[in-house]
């Protein structure tokens, strides 16, 4: 019989190897996946998009109500994990910086939620400029951009420089400590919903 490595294993092996590429040791504890997803108020119509999802400790929060949702992971490994984990479950092994290509092949106009993963900060300025334009181009006008933090009094000041509105809820049990950005209405927003430019952090 095949045995699997836990996911905190799986997690530090990459880690070692990638570094600011997986951005964390381990997956993200229950106390945060709860913060990332807590009053979304999902409907099987709701649409969520997760960005960055890892072995899935978010996912399996998300997944609890039913909802829309699309799963993007980069490595390959851990959509191997995801997809065992949740086989009913749209995982794309995919760069999130081809969001608006995924989005359109899956004939999603706009999202009513996105969680994010990613590390963020360590994506070069102008690259993370442009996945941000997208966000906000394709996000509805209620909805929400939400973000995994971990060293907040680092990096939580980042996503104001995105969002005209941005609550930051701490989770001082995650080890390391970290909380949620949870953002909404972006800069550069026209009245009709879409984005303009978006000014650079
Ligand atoms: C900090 S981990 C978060 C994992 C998970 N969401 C959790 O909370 O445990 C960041 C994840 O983002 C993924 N990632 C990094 N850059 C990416 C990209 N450009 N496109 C898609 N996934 C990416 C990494 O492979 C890693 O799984």
């Amino acid at each position: 019989m095949e045995t699997r490595s836990p996911d905190w294993l799986l997690f530090v092996g990459k880690f070692l190897k990638q570094g600011t590429a997986i951005a964390s040791f381990a997956p993200s504890s229950r106390w945060l996946a709860r913060a990332m997803t807590a009053d979304m108020e999902l409907q099987p119509e709701t649409c969520v998009v997760e960005l960055g999802a890892g072995t899935g400790a978010v996912t399996a929060e998300l997944l609890k109500t039913p909802c829309r949702a699309s799963v993007i992971e980069r490595d390959a490994d851990f959509c191997r994990r995801l997809r065992e984990r949740f086989p009913a479950a749209d995982v794309v092994q995919a760069d999130a910086l081809d969001l608006e290509k995924l989005l359109d092949e899956r004939g999603i106009d706009r999202f009513d939620h996105l969680l994010s993963g990613l590390p963020l900060p360590s994506f070069p300025a102008d690259v993370r400029d442009r996945l941000m334009a997208s966000i906000a181009r394709r996000m509805k006008p209620e909805g929400t951009f939400r973000q995994l933090t971990l060293m907040p009094w680092v990096y939580a000041r980042l996503y104001r420089s995105y969002f005209n509105d941005v609550d930051f809820h701490r989770v001082p049990l995650n080890l390391p400590p970290g909380g949620v950005s949870v953002c909404r209405n972006p800069f550069g927003r026209d009245p009709q919903g879409s984005a303009g430019s978006i000014p650079r952090p």
